[in-house]
């Protein structure tokens, strides 16, 4: 009787996380649904304006560092180095991206919503640590070709704008890597902007048609 209570009790939990974690995806769909802006109401200067904004975030390190090639290999920026390097201690992501072969991400970079520490202690975040698929390849590209893949559906997860919209507010409600490129801990740089700027921008270069510079 009593293991039939808990595992009743078990089963409850596990019904309310998974109701939790539906209702933060359908709260980050309705909210991105508000993000979007009707398709033409943006001029296409107006967009190529807000793709420049967008360039300066997704080239910056707090985000490419983590959209690097097949080889897996994660770049970081050291606080008080100007350029950015291969990541110390030979940390190799393998194909699993997270580091399953060798010494997963999450041992130094853990998950938590706490802040970030102050450089150089590892970033944390709300979703386990790992590198962005090899398709989403940022680090070392130009922005005219980061923009070809960002409205690529084959090379960005199938995503139009309203996707790309839900991925930023989906990420958000996780705690995870892209709002904490505006908070990445004391010592390190930030994108320009803020997070709901950028989610504002990618609003605007949808609607005016994803135009991209050549
Ligand atoms: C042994 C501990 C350790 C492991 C394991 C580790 N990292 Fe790191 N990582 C660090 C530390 C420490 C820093 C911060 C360095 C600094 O800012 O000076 C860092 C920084 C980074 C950065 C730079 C972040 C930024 O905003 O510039 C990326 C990207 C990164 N790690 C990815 C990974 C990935 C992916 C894995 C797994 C394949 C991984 N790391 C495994 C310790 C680790
Ligand atoms: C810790 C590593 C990491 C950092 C830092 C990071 N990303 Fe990502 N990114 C990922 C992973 C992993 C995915 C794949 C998630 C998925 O598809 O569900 C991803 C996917 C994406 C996508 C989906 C579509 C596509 O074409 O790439 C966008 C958009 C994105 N990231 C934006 C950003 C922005 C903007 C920043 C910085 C403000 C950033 N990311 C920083 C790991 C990272």
């Amino acid at each position: 009787m009593r293991s039939l209570l808990i595992a009743a009790a078990l089963s409850a939990c596990a019904a309310l996380a998974l109701t939790a974690l539906v209702e933060a995806k359908d709260d980050a769909a309705d909210q991105s649904a508000k993000d979007v802006l009707p398709s033409g109401s943006v001029s296409s200067q107006a967009g190529l304006e807000a793709w420049t904004r967008i360039e300066a975030v997704v080239t910056h390190p707090r985000c490419a560092n983590c959209h690097v090639d097949a080889a897996g290999i994660p770049m970081w920026t050291p606080a008080g180095e100007t350029k950015t390097r291969a990541h110390g201690m030979n940390i190799h992501a393998g194909e699993s991206r997270i580091g399953a072969e060798t010494i997963a991400c999450s041992t130094c970079h853990i998950t938590s919503t706490d802040p970030n520490e102050p450089a150089p202690a590892p970033l944390r975040s709300g979703i386990d640590w790992q590198l962005a698929p090899v398709e989403f390849l940022w680090f070392d590209k130009t922005g005219a070709e980061i923009c070809e893949q960002l409205k690529d559906a084959k090379r960005n997860g199938g995503r139009d704008t309203a996707g790309l919209l839900e991925h930023l507010r989906h990420d958000a409600s996780l705690n995870g890597f892209i709002p904490r490129a505006w908070q990445p801990g004391a010592g390190r740089s930030t994108p320009p902007g803020s997070f709901e700027d950028h989610v504002k921008d990618v609003a605007l270069w949808g609607a005016a048609g994803q135009p991209c510079p050549r």
